[in-house]
């Protein structure tokens, strides 16, 4: 059993929790959103310093609510990829200062892994293989979980992420930021069929048609655009079926290429990650989706499918337990592939 302390900074959301295997002892997340409100969306600059403010107080925090010393921990963890570099360094920084000080062993996790120990977190039973369908401010990703540490990446947005288009769409419509919970709010009572929108097709070369499972978000986005324009020139501008019909084809696109994903690759679980997880008309669309085709579906609670650090602490006690740990040389990167998880470890 890895007790693990974990950091999370790869973005707006300074997290740290306390983790024992799949058990969740503590979870502090600090959120950002109120300080890149008035931008429109996350500030790299300003993510830094507000993590590096806030860093200590939420490591202090996160050990008084677990009820465990420094003695109890076996191993400290931060998000080291992907993410805003800055804003890496500063988890990455505090996580190796708490490792070389306490002596305990340190380990990188990527970002996006830490999205899919979200489900094992909340599924104690859950086991690979499955697919999870991580989508984010930042990601949109069909990843065939095959085992542990093991990943392929079947498929992805060739433009803007699925909350990057809520975001966007907000936006246009003078909604705020973040756009995603208030689309799903006004889209409760709008018409999904008001307004058809293009599902956003990748075309494959030499007509062979399309992409199963990539996304494009952008030319959805555009398509709002141009109908919102012609709306306001007729003076009538009907928010609430905007903002269903937009909802209803990202929800749509969303479970049609997934579930096409989970079928073709004998995948009877479908898991979910990401803060677009908790968009009711996807979870609604993907259910009965699942339902109608055999498949089980899990969403993890919100407070895990947001950017936090139980589900690095998660991901990082696999690790652990498997005999893996970082170099204190490791650097952060603001990429890397899914599939090169294990060159984090020796
Ligand atoms: O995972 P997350 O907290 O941060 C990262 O991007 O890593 O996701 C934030 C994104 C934002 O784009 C936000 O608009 C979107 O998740 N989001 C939603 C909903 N709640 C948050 N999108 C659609 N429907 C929602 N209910
Ligand atoms: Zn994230």
């Amino acid at each position: 059993m890895a007790t693990i302390l974990a950091i999370e900074t790869s973005c707006d959301e300074t997290a740290v929790a306390i983790v024992k295997n799949r058990q969740v002892l503590s979870s502090i997340v600090s959120s950002q959103i109120e300080l890149h409100k008035t931008y429109g969306g996350v500030v790299p600059e300003l993510a830094s310093r507000q993590h590096l403010e806030i860093i200590n107080p939420c490591i202090s925090q996160a050990l008084l609510e677990s009820g465990l010393t420094w003695q109890d921990i076996d191993a400290i963890a931060a998000t080291c990829t992907p993410g805003l570099v800055g804003a890496l360094l500063v988890g990455m920084a505090a996580a190796k200062t708490l490792a070389m000080i306490h002596s305990k062993p340190f380990l990188g996790v990527h970002h996006l892994e830490g999205h899919i120990y979200a489900s094992y977190l909340t599924q104690p039973e859950l086991e690979p293989p499955f697919l999870c369908l991580l989508v984010s401010g930042g990601h949109t990703s069909s990843i065939h979980v095959k085992d542990y540490g093991e990943y392929q990446l079947l498929g992805s947005t060739r433009d803007d992420a699925a909350g990057e288009a809520f975001d966007k769409v907000s936006r246009l419509l003078d909604l705020g930021y973040p756009g995603g919970p208030v689309i799903d709010r006004l889209a409760q009572s709008g018409n999904p069929k008001a307004f058809p929108l293009p599902e956003g097709r990748i075309s494959l070369p030499e007509g062979r048609g399309y992409h199963p499972y990539d996304y494009s978000f952008s030319g959805m986005k555009t398509a709002v655009l141009r109908l919102v324009e012609k709306l306001k020139a007729e003076g009538d501008l009907p928010i609430a079926d905007v903002a269903a019909s937009f909802q209803h084809t990202v929800a749509k696109v969303l479970t049609k290429r997934s579930v096409k994903c989970a079928l073709d690759h004998d995948l009877d679980t479908i898991t979910i990650g990401g803060g677009v997880a908790a968009n009711s008309g996807l979870r609604k669309y993907l259910q009965s989706a699942a339902d109608q085709h055999n498949l089980k579906v899990y969403f993890p609670p919100l407070q895990f499918c947001t950017d936090n650090a139980a589900m690095i602490g998660c991901a990082a006690a696999q690790h652990f337990n498997l005999g893996h740990t970082s170099k204190l040389d490791l650097n952060v990167q603001s990429r890397m592939r899914i599939e090169q998880v294990m060159e984090l470890y020796q």
